[in-house]
């Protein structure tokens, strides 16, 4: 076999045979073979617009320049951060010198029972029960994917599902790619730049009944405005009317208000009262695993029989999608959740990390208000909660901002929070001063 691989390389053009000689000549007519290339008829897709952004944001040679456009944290200085507790882990697990074996179907079950005690709360009614299905999954936009295509193939009193208006740019593909119908409720008030509660609660009256509604339980992304545990209740109050199917993404666990209870407050509200929930969690934010892809889809089921047969169907989305899930992170954050010191540490980071946020938030809005003078109500700023900000600016204010001010941002005008630094925040505030006033 070897021999004969050697004599085909070794043989010379001229003596191809003559289909390889036709194809040899051929590629030297671009026309011809780019006219029969099979994806000849492939057209361009959109840029992804918040990849757009880092892109401009990387050729732009100012030394002002600033990145507000990705949704990662970043330290004092700009740089990413990897949690002291995360590296402790990580440490420990190398140690462990455990193997590289695949992990089941359905991911590390000492991490998966720990992240539900962690979303449910160690009390939760259905946890103690045995009664939560739960899967790992590629963070949280795999755990979105496993539900809306569970929730096409079994949930049977509707392919609709309800976002809220903005919403996280994906969570249409998302739906739409695992065969559900996208509709939308009102969310966000241009006014106000705070929440609709009015139209929100109009419109989730307004749908069919049973169908899927999408909640972001905290730090909603792009506006930062979150529902009052009151809105919440009122919101509960009519799914449970119109006998609705909440589904929470969870993003932002801790991250949002630096504390990792009063974030889940919905979903552990719903799930009190009686809400039979799916739940999306992610590990990205608050443990900073990004690139490790952590995170587990969830739904709340009435009894051990029935959390048995859904499962068994999880098992049949996931393993044509990826077989089973990675192990490494995983690992990382099962050994966080599971060891007291670790957690312990965990919880006091994340609170650092969303209150350095919310230090920017103010210190953002007080250079507005009190060094540059300005007469716009900022109060959005600190009253808006998580990794971003809406600022509620024109797109004109945006695109001057990024071509005057080197100051680059999404075109709906959401800037992450987590990008502003003392060193950046002065040049950010005269920026918003300047286009504003
Ligand atoms: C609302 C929301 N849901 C889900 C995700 C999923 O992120 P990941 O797949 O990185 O966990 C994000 C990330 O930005 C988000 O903002």
């Amino acid at each position: 076999m070897r021999g004969a691989i050697r004599s085909v390389c070794a043989t010379p053009s001229a003596a191809l045979p003559r289909t390889a000689a036709i194809s040899i000549s051929s590629s030297s007519l671009p026309t011809a073979s780019r006219l029969s290339s099979t994806w000849a008829n492939v057209k361009a897709g959109p840029p992804d617009p918040i990849l757009g952004v880092t892109e401009a944001f990387k050729a732009d040679q100012s030394s002002k320049k600033i990145n507000l456009g990705v949704g990662a944290y970043r330290d004092e200085n700009g740089k990413p951060y990897v949690l002291p507790s995360v590296r402790k882990a990580e440490e420990k697990v190398l140690a462990s010198l455990s193997d590289k074996e695949y992990l089941p179907i359905t991911g590390l079950a000492t991490f998966t029972a720990n992240a539900a005690k962690l979303a449910y709360g160690k009390d939760s009614k259905p946890l103690k029960e045995g009664r939560i299905a739960i899967t790992q999954s590629i963070s949280g936009t795999g755990a979105l994917r496993i539900g809306g295509e569970f929730l096409a193939r079994h949930y049977p009193h509707s392919k609709s599902i309800y976002l809220p208006t903005p919403s996280w740019g994906n969570h249409t593909p998302i739906f739409k790619d695992s065969g559900l119908e996208v509709k939308q409720y009102r969310y966000y008030d241009k006014q106000t730049v705070g929440l609709d509660l009015k139209g929100l609660l109009e419109d989730i009256k307004a749908a069919p009944a049973k169908s899927i509604i999408l909640l972001h339980a905290c730090a909603h992304n792009p506006t930062g405005v979150d529902p009052t545990q009151s809105d919440w209740q009122q919101i509960s109050d009519v799914i449970k009317e119109k006998e609705h199917f909440p589904f929470f993404d969870m993003a932002y666990q801790g991250f949002a208000s630096g504390d990792i209870d009063r974030d889940a407050f919905a979903v552990r509200y719903f799930v009190e009262q009686g809400h039979q929930i799916a739940l999306s969690q992610s590990f990205a934010k608050n443990m900073g695993l990004y690139g490790e892809r952590v995170g587990a889809f969830s739904l709340v089921t009435a009894d051990a029989d029935e959390k048995a047969r859904v499962d068994s169907q999880i098992k049949i989305v996931v393993r044509p999608l990826y077989s089973n899930p990675p192990v490494h992170g995983a690992r990382i954050a099962g050994t966080i959740l599971a060891d007291d010191g670790l957690y312990g540490d965990w919880l006091k980071e994340v609170k650092g990390m969303a209150d350095r946020i919310n230090g920017m938030r103010s210190e953002l809005k007080g250079l507005l208000v009190n060094e540059h003078g300005s007469k716009k109500n900022w109060d959005h700023i600190t009253n808006q909660i998580g990794m971003f900000a809406f600022l509620g600016i024109s797109p004109e204010q945006v695109a001057k901002l990024i071509s005057e001010h080197h100051v680059y941002l999404t075109k709906d005008g959401r800037i992450s929070v987590a990008g502003i630094t003392p060193h950046n925040v002065g040049h950010l505030a005269a920026s918003l001063h300047a286009v504003t006033a």
